[in-house]
C-alpha cells in the first residue's frame, strides 16, 4: 500500500495536497499516513495472530505521541530502551503490561522506574545490569520479572553500524553464558527469569539471520526449561527491513511463519519488536528547493531541510527515493543537500530526478523510521514540524520549533 501517489495537484498523501499541506505548514516538515501506519500495524499483528503474541513497537523508531497514542488504540505494546521513552508510552496512555523495558545501558533512576511502573519486563544484557536489577527490586520491594536477552553470534548481513548480533557487539549475553546467569538469577531474592530474547540487527533483508537467530534463541530456551525455569515469553526482538529501493524484505507474513515455526514448540508467548516495518514506509520528509548551484561538473540542488533534519544517508550512507511533488520536463543528475555548513550534508547524491527549481517541493521517501527521532539543532535550526494525514485532512502532531525553542532551557 502506497499513499503516497501523485494525483491531479501533483504528490498527494493520502487526499492531501502536500502542495497545499506545504503552504499551511511550512518546510521542512515530517508527512505521516494514518492509513498506511494502520495497515502496518494490523498487517503484522495479524502476521502472529495464530499464536500468543505480543506485538512491542520498538518507540526509537519514531517516537511520536499522537503516533503512540494510534498504536495503543490499535492494540500493540511498547518496547521502551530509556527513562524517556518509557515516559512518552505512558504519557501516551500505554498498560504497564504491554511495556518492555530494553538497553544496553540503564541507570539505576531508570531500572528504578521500570520496577516502580511495573512494565511486563526487562530485558537484562549483562551479569553486572542484573546484580543492579536484583539490588533495586530488593530496595523497591517489587519481583523484577526479566528476560535475558542473548547474544547468538549471527551476522545479520546488513549495515555494519546496525548490526548487533555478533560477539564482537556490546550488546546481550553471550549465548553460552546465558544458562549459568540464568542459574544465578533463579537464584536472586526478587528476580524472576520469565523468557529469552535476541535482536541481531536492523533493516535485514533475508529470512536466514532471523531463523539461525530464533534457532539458537529456541535451543536456549529449551535448556532453561529443561533446567526447571517457567519461562513465559520469548523475545525474537526487531529488525525486519523494508524496500528503500531495490530491497525485496520478507513479508510479515512470512517472517511470521519463519518465527513462529521455529520458537512454537516451547509454548511460549511471542514477542516482536518492530520499528522501521511499522513506520519506516508511511513517512516522508517534505522540503523545499532554495536554488540551485553548478560546481564543476556537479549539479547541486539545495533545499531547506539537511542532515540535522535527517541523517540517514551521511550516517548510515542510506537511500531514499526522491519524488518531487510535481514533475517537470527533463531529467538530471543532481545531488540532494542541505543548508548545513558539512559537506555530509546530502539527503542523496548522484541522483537522477526530473528536473528541481527553486521553490519546488521534493519529499524525500520512507524516512518514517529513524528520521524525526534523530533530528537535531545542529547550526541552530529548529526541528520540523511533523503531520498526520488522515484522508481529506491533516493534524499537526508536532509544532515546527521556534528560534524560542532554541534557547529556552539556556535562559
Ligand atoms: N529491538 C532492539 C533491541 C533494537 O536495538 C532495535 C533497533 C529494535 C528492536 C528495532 O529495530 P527495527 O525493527 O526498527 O529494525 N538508526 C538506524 C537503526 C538503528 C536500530 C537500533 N535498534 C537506522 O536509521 O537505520
Amino acid at each position: 500500500m502506497d499513499e503516497f501517489r501523485y494525483g491531479d495537484d501533483g504528490l498527494q498523501c493520502e487526499d492531501v495536497s502536500l502542495e497545499a499541506l506545504a503552504d499551511a505548514v511550512g518546510t521542512p516538515a515530517y508527512v505521516y499516513s494514518r492509513k498506511m501506519l494502520d495497515a502496518a500495524v494490523h498487517r503484522f499483528d495479524q502476521a502472529f495472530a495464530r499464536v500468543p503474541h505480543l506485538v512491542c513497537y520498538s518507540i526509537k523508531a519514531n517516537s511520536n505521541l499522537t503516533l503512540l497514542r494510534r498504536f495503543i488504540e490499535w492494540g500493540i505494546g511498547f518496547d521502551a530502551v530509556s527513562g524517556g521513552e518509557l515516559y512518552r508510552a505512558f504519557r501516551a496512555g500505554a498498560a504497564p503490561k504491554r511495556v518492555i523495558f530494553s538497553g544496553v545501558g540503564k541507570t539505576r533512576d531508570e531500572i528504578r522506574y521500570a520496577l516502580n511502573t511495573d512494565v511486563l519486563f526487562i530485558s537484562v544484557e549483562s551479569r553486572a545490569e542484573l546484580d543492579m536489577i536484583s539490588a533495586i527490586a530488593v530496595e523497591t520491594g517489587r519481583v523484577a520479572r526479566v528476560v535475558l536477552r542473548a547474544n547468538p553470534h549471527i551476522d545479520a548481513r546488513t549495515h555494519p553500524y546496525i548490526s548487533t548480533g555478533l560477539k564482537s557487539h556490546k550488546f546481550g549475553i553471550r549465548i553460552d553464558e546465558a544458562p549459568q546467569l540464568a542459574q544465578e538469577a533463579a537464584a536472586m531474592p526478587q528476580v524472576k527469569v520469565v523468557g529469552v530474547g535476541c535482536h541481531v540487527g536492523s533493516q535485514i533483508t533475508a529470512l536466514a539471520p532471523f531463523k539461525k537467530a530464533a534457532t539458537s534463541l529456541r535451543d536456549l530456551g529449551r535448556y532453561l526449561q529443561y533446567q526447571g525455569l517457567e519461562l513465559e515469553y520469548i523475545d525474537f526482538g526487531g529488525g525486519l527491513g523494508i524496500p528503500y529501493g531495490g530491497e525485496a524484505p520478507p513479508t510479515p507474513e512470512a517472517y511470521a511463519d519463519a518465527l513462529i515455526g521455529v520458537g512454537q514448540d516451547l509454548g511460549l508467548t511471542l514477542v516482536l519488536e518492530p520499528g522501521r516495518a511499522i513506520v519506516g514506509t508511511s513517512g516522508i520528509l517534505l522540503c523545499r528547493v532554495i536554488r540551485r548551484k553548478s560546481q564543476g561538473q556537479k549539479r547541486f540542488v539545495i533545499v531547506d531541510a539537511g542532515m540535522n533534519d535527517l541523517i540517514r544517508p551521511p550516517l548510515y550512507g542510506s537511500f531514499h527515493q526522491l519524488r518531487p511533488v510535481r514533475c517537470r520536463e527533463g531529467k538530471e543528475v543532481i545531488d540532494l543537500v542541505g543548508p548545513i555548513c558539512e559537506s555530509t550534508d546530502f539527503l542523496a547524491e548522484k541522483r537522477r530526478t526530473s528536473r528541481l527549481q527553486p521553490d519546488d517541493l521534493v519529499a524525500v521517501m520512507t524516512t518514517g523510521a529513524y528520521g524525526s527521532v534523530l533530528a537535531s539543532n545542529y547550526n541552530s535550526r529548529p526541528r520540523p514540524a511533523e503531520v498526520l494525514v488522515d484522508g481529506r485532512t491533516f493534524n499537526i502532531i508536532r509544532r515546527r520549533e521556534s528560534y524560542k525553542d532554541l534557547i529556552r532551557l539556556e535562559e
